[in-house]
């Protein structure tokens, strides 16, 4: 230590002190953060309802959810995926025509999953669907829970919870109307996660180093 002259040392120390953890706690944040997975529907089709094909019987609803993981350095540990489909987009107007569980899985860094599947729904409800006010419009409501795994420092993050909707209106064959994938989106404007947990220890450990090194 040259300079060991007092107040004037000790403030320099303190600034740089404060800018490096200022400098620190944006990396880390950086490093911890996770944008949610993106999820839509690609494909939506319900025989029964093609006017075509006239087969009012058929009670089978064929539709593909597409799930991608933006993450440049995370993958995603998805909990047993629930979808819920509605023959209304209207929370208190709607019934349950069917349901479909996609069982856990865990998806790598930028890795995109589709799954194109089947389920039987109640013909009653998707042929009553859009008989009073216009084209049939239904919801599909997606509910799971994700952890993020850091790919460089295997950290898991803890679950969040992911719920997520959207309305597909239906064609005349029983199609989805939009040519391209609907965004299942959550009601809330949130975007991305951080564990405070995570972010408070690194941060905690960072310092501690910072104060031993100097
Ligand atoms: C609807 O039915 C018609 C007649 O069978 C068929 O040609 C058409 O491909 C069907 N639509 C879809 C989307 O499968
Ligand atoms: C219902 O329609 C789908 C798609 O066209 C077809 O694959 C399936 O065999 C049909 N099911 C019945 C019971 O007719
Ligand atoms: C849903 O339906 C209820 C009951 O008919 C109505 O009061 C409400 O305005 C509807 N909401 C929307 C968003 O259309
Ligand atoms: C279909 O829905 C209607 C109306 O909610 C209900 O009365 C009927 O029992 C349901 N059918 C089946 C097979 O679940
Ligand atoms: C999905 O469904 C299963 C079985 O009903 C349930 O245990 C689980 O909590 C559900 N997950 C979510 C996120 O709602």
């Amino acid at each position: 230590m040259a300079e060991s002259s007092g107040c004037g040392c000790c403030c320099k120390c303190c600034l740089r002190l404060i800018i490096s953890i200022g400098v620190l706690s944006l990396i880390v944040w950086l490093t911890l953060r996770a944008d949610t997975p993106k999820c839509s529907i690609q494909y939506f089709y319900l025989p029964a309802l093609n006017k075509t094909l006239n087969t009012p019987k058929n009670n089978t609803l064929l539709f593909e959810l597409r799930l991608q993981n933006t993450n440049k350095d995370k993958g995603v540990y998805y909990d047993a995926l629930n979808l819920t489909f509605y023959d209304n987009p209207n929370r208190s107007l709607s019934h349950i025509i069917g349901t479909y569980t996609i069982p856990a899985f865990y998806q790598g860094h930028q890795k995109k999953a589709k799954r194109r599947e089947s389920v039987k729904v109640n013909n009653t409800l998707v042929l009553g669907s859009g008989l009073t006010n216009g084209p049939p419009v239904f919801r599909v409501d997606l509910a799971t829970a994700v952890r993020f795994k850091n790919i460089f420092w295997k950290w898991k993050s803890k679950r969040h919870k992911l719920v997520v909707a959207a309305n597909v209106e239906v064609n005349e064959q029983g199609v989805k109307v939009n040519k391209k994938g609907i965004k299942l989106k959550s009601g809330a404007p949130e975007n991305g996660y951080c564990d405070r947990a995570q972010v408070g220890v690194l941060l905690g450990l960072m310092v501690l180093v910072l104060l031993n090194f100097r």
